[in-house]
């Protein structure tokens, strides 16, 4: 099965944000679960539903704290993020019509999209958090 393992390798240290992303993981594995129970539409859906609600109330926290610490890679990273939100919103719409599936290849995407973000694209912000003594409390 799919599944992303927590550690604190995924820690930026700022609390309320390594509390969002456990939960956002949190919410990733429970869909690989449901699919490999061979859940149907109707509870794959609602966990989906959950993914696209949480991720943009987890982006708009962190886009909050970036702005607060007048990160210069913003731009960017609210690009990265919008660019992900249109990518899951697409792929509920077509879920919901019964267009799409949620495939291995989807489940991997997801996977490899919120590990890869959180270790690569986070930490980056993290450092120069700590590099500028800004850490928010
Ligand atoms: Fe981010």
């Amino acid at each position: 099965m799919i599944l992303i393992r927590w550690d604190e390798s995924f820690f930026v240290n700022i609390d309320e944000i390594d509390k969002q992303h456990e939960k956002l993981v949190g919410i990733v594995n429970t869909l690989a679960e449901a699919m490999s129970e061979g859940q149907g539409k109707t509870v794959l859906g609602k966990i989906i539903d959950e993914l696209v609600d949480y991720t943009k109330i987890h982006f708009r926290t962190e886009e909050r704290v970036l702005k607060l610490v007048d990160y210069p890679e913003l731009e960017k990273h609210q690009a990265e993020h919008a660019d992900f939100v249109q990518k899951v919103t697409d792929f509920q719409k077509g879920f919901d019509r019964g267009q799409l599936g949620l495939t291995v290849e989807v489940m991997n995407f997801l996977c490899d999209w919120v590990r890869n973000h959180i270790k690569k694209n986070d930490k980056q912000y993290a450092l120069y958090i700590d590099e500028h003594g800004l850490r928010p409390s």
